[in-house]
């Protein structure tokens, strides 16, 4: 699994400069129920994740100390220290095997930031393979994955890829059958929005609404359209319950999915906690078209275009 790449007058000729990359998928929630608060402050959830053909690359090299480095999209936002999950990962698993972290993370992004796509949470599962193969750790998946849950909600669906459930808070992940491949087209927003702030924002809406917030779950018509492979009864059965709250605290999300779904999308989604929405289409085509009305739309950064489902984190 090792692709080692010591070039002879790269240091010290006893220490070999070792490395290791990882491509690890965003991913789009096609159903996000969300349940009542729990007393930890997460709340319960039943989601479908699915992961889509746009990736971050961690890198992890053999060093002295532990660094972390960043390129690519919204790089200048990616915090370079302890705050950063990838780092994290990389503390976790040394001191879970008994070992220093010492090593250099660098990360090449293309997911974006604060962006409702689990960006962060993908480096997280990224260093954790990389460094589980650099240092030869022995780990099973079953300990990278309790290891994945304990940095973030959305790490261990990262470590598998491809469409799964997701309850507890989102950490216990189930495959779902799933057939075919879909076209997705994603719109990034000029800012990121912060995932706490819009759970509050839901919470601060159901009180205020006296709502019973009922318990979590996935409808049947999104699974089934999912082992059909049928796009556009999957584009009907679209569904985010973070939609309201994130539209409440960002307006300009409404016009974003508007504009999607008049350029033909055949589904509309906030993807996550937002502020990025996913557009469904029915082929390569269409997905051309959504795509090109986007690019026109103001309150759009940038587009994307993606395939899904993408697999999970894997050594290249
Ligand atoms: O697990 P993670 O750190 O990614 O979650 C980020 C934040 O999102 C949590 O601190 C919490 O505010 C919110 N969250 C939640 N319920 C979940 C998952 C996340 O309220 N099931």
């Amino acid at each position: 699994m090792t692709a080692a790449a010591f070039t002879p007058g790269d240091g010290p000729r006893h220490n070999q400069t070792q490395s290791v990359t990882v491509r690890v998928p965003a991913k789009v929630n096609l159903a996000l129920s969300v349940g009542p608060l729990r007393p930890d402050g997460y709340h319960d959830l039943a989601t479908v994740f699915h992961a889509v053909g746009l990736h971050d690359e961690v890198t992890a090299t053999t060093s002295d100390t532990l660094a972390l480095t960043c390129e690519g999209e919204g790089q200048a936002e990616v915090p370079l220290d302890g705050v950063n999950l990838a780092w994290r990962a990389a503390e976790l698993l040394a001191r879970t095997v008994g070992r220093t972290p010492a090593v250099r993370l660098h990360l090449t992004k293309g997911i974006p930031v604060a962006g409702g796509m689990a960006g962060g949470s993908a480096d997280a599962a990224g260093a954790l393979v990389a460094c589980d193969a650099l240092w030869g750790t022995g780990l099973s998946r079953e300990e990278l994955h309790g290891l994945a849950a304990q940095l973030g909600s959305d790490v261990p669906f990262a470590l598998y890829g491809g469409t799964a459930m997701g309850t507890g808070r989102g950490e216990q992940i189930t495959p779902v059958l799933a057939r075919g491949e879909f076209h997705w087209v994603f719109a990034f927003a000029h800012e990121g929005l912060s995932t706490p702030a819009v759970f509050r924002e839901l919470d601060r809406q159901r009180a205020t609404a006296k709502e019973e917030v009922a318990a979590s779950g996935v409808d049947e018509e999104l699974l089934r359209a999912l082992r059909a492979g049928d796009s556009t009864l999957l584009g009907a059965a679209l569904r985010n319950d973070l939609t309201r709250p994130a539209v409440s605290l960002r307006p300009d999300l409404q016009a974003t999915l508007l504009a999607g779904r008049d350029a033909g999308a055949i589904g509309t989604l906030l993807s996550g906690s937002g502020p990025t929405c996913a557009f469904l289409a029915t082929d390569a085509v269409r997905a051309a078209t959504v795509a090109a009305a986007l690019e026109a739309a103001p309150s759009v950064r940038a587009v994307r275009r993606a395939l899904g489902p993408a697999a999970g984190a894997h050594v290249l």
